[in-house]
């Protein structure tokens, strides 16, 4: 399988942090935030990888990752995302990249606790369709939401006003190679964006969509609070214990 880290987008949410330098470089504790994500793929055992960048300051990631030797890899693959079309959008630069194989994607600002390898190993034995991954969180309408029936995921909507559970969708999703023509179906939300959303649904009404609940902690790290959580949870795991400010 191969993996695919989207790190484009303006980060508004974080100006004036952001307005000289790209989101996913911003440090979460001691490592640039796009450390997160590499590293969560290639733990679970992906070694080949692209990165979707954007923005401002695109030339920092090669400056900062270069062939991925702090990872353990031989190389790591680059593109550009043109303006603000959405993560799908994003996503659909991966085509080429892809070149017919599944693909793990993980948001550039996605932080987590734990090691995905069985899930991606799930979905090779899955072999087509897409899997996703989802967190009890408290706050469920700041997310994509998805409403569980038994095994299965009847719909995600993207930030409800009264979400119909508290399951979140993370940013970590596996896709087979349909993926690039369900994202040439779709049209611009009301946010002038192709969404991830419309790719997850169009799997779900297909019936070809499966869930598992992540294990360990998950933030984001979009916003100022997020941004911080997600200092403060990998202080925490770096040290082993909570980090005091004296
Ligand atoms: C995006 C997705 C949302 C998902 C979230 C996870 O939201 O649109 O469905 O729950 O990532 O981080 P965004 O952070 O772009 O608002």
């Amino acid at each position: 399988m191969k993996g695919v880290v989207l790190a484009g987008g303006l980060g508004t949410r974080l100006l004036p942090l952001t307005k000289v330098t790209n989101k996913h470089l911003l440090p979460i504790y001691n490592k640039p935030m796009i450390y997160y994500p590499i590293g969560t793929l290639v733990t679970a055992g992906i070694r080949e990888i692209l990165i979707v960048t954007g923005g401002n300051n695109a030339g920092e990631f090669l400056r900062l990752l270069g062939n991925g030797r702090d990872f353990g890899l031989k190389d790591l693959h680059y593109t550009y995302q043109e303006g603000e079309g959405g993560i799908a959008e994003a996503l659909n630069l991966a085509e080429a990249f892809s070149d017919g194989e599944p693909i793990a994607v993980i948001l550039g600002d996605n932080i987590i606790e734990a090691d995905i390898s069985g899930a991606v190993r799930r979905f090779a034995e899955q072999k087509t369709g897409a899997r996703i991954l989802l967190k009890e969180v408290e706050d469920p309408e700041r997310f994509g939401v998805a409403e569980i029936r038994g095994d299965l995921i009847a719909g995600i909507e993207e930030k409800p006003k009264s979400p119909k559970s508290r399951f979140a969708v993370t940013g970590i999703y596996m896709y087979d190679e349909t993926v690039f023509d369900v994202i040439k179906t779709l049209q611009p939300s009301n946010r002038g964006e192709l969404e991830i959303t419309d790719v997850n649904n169009h799997y779900i009404r297909k019936g070809r969509m499966t869930f598992e609940i992540l294990d360990g902690w998950w933030t984001d790290a979009g916003t100022f609070e997020s941004l911080f959580r997600a200092n403060c949870l990998i202080a925490e795991k770096e040290n082993g214990k909570r980090t005091e400010v004296r």
